[in-house]
């Protein structure tokens, strides 16, 4: 099993050396590696068991750094940077030759994020390279947001899991690309289209495709628990199966029909924000119950309620 803990020294020796550890962020955990280092980055496609034509997110301290691996800035790139970084925000960037084509799946974009954590934070201002991640769970499965959750899933394959509580924004970044002067979201996530838009002007959403060739990996059937997981036909689902067989994901309310202890309510203030941050552990809860079928409620599309719908389509869609 890895080893659970908060010490900066221990985490930066075993990345210097070309490790991968658990790292937190506000997002989701990573399973961190030196970004520049092959052995590292194929390293990190071994553990996740991660097909290598999806490419990795690189994570960075500052935008000075940031400017040592990326060719260009596009203006409309440099304005979300300013309002959003360190955040939940992955900008898709011409690279250059530092960056490893695995790292990129051979794409002429990297994918880079300031995250807003003060542990990874500081662990990155410390190191001379910045740090492939993609989040740290087995390949199609759901994202971690709790040191444990990684110990569960990777705690044999990796030496260490730098524990920073539980992530605060709870799902992955907002993937934004910029093509002939068009925005374009090529993952919802942690920051709400309507907050760029703000900043960017009308964005172009492509993020529900399930071949989208510039972005290999938002496969339609991810972030999926091992249980079936459905978002629709609830009353056909009540004629299948038993109440005590039906685990619930709702968002304010209970549903009456089913028992309590079956249920994971996201957020009964209604708010959106906390149920993101809430989402995966729920899903995670209800995969460990002795049910046979999740239903999850869609929210409202509107904010984080969009990204959040997407995760859960996607879970559905195995
Ligand atoms: O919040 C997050 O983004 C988390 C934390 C750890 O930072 N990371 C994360 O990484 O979600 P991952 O590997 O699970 O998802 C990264 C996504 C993949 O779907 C991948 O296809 C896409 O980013 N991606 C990476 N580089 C890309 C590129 N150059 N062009 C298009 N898509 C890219
Ligand atoms: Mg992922």
């Amino acid at each position: 099993m890895a080893t659970i803990g908060t010490n900066l020294q221990e985490a930066r020796k075993l990345l210097e050396a070309g490790q991968v550890i658990g790292m937190p962020t506000e997002t989701v955990y990573g399973l961190a590696g030196n970004a520049l280092n092959l052995q590292a980055v194929t390293r990190i496609f071994e553990v996740k068991n991660r097909p290598s034509f999806d490419p990795l997110i690189v994570h960075s301290s500052s935008r000075e750094k940031v400017s040592q691996f990326v060719r260009e800035f596009p203006p409309t790139a440099k304005l979300l940077a300013e309002v959003f970084w360190p955040g939940a925000l992955t900008l898709l960037l011409p690279k250059t030759n530092a960056v490893p084509d695995l790292v990129t799946a051979g794409l002429d974009t990297v994918a880079v994020r300031i995250p807003n954590h003060p542990l990874s934070r500081q662990l990155l201002q410390e190191l001379d390279f910045p740090l492939a991640a993609p989040s740290a769970n087995p390949f199609g499965y759901i994202s971690p947001t709790q040191a444990i959750h990684v110990q569960t899933q990777l705690g044999e394959k990796i030496p260490y899991i730098l524990d920073g509580g539980p992530s605060q924004v709870g799902i992955e970044s907002t993937i934004v690309g910029f093509e002939g002067g068009e925005v374009i979201v090529y993952r919802l996530g942690g920051i709400a289209v309507e907050d760029i838009e703000k900043i960017a002007g009308k964005v172009r959403v492509m993020a529900h495709s399930s071949s989208n060739p510039k972005a290999p990996g938002m496969l339609k059937s991810h972030y999926a628990p091992r249980k079936p997981v459905f978002t629709t036909g609830f009353e056909t689902l009540t004629k299948q199966y038993s109440p005590e067989q039906i685990g619930i994901l709702a968002f304010q309310e209970p549903f009456a029909e089913i028992p309590g202890t079956n249920q994971f309510i996201l957020s009964p203030e209604g708010s959106t924000s906390l149920a993101a941050q809430r989402l995966f552990a729920g899903l995670r809860h209800l995969d460990g119950l002795p049910i046979s079928v999740i239903f999850a409620e869609l929210l409202p599309e509107k904010e984080l309620g969009r990204a959040i719908n997407d995760r859960l389509r996607r879970a559905a869609a195995k």
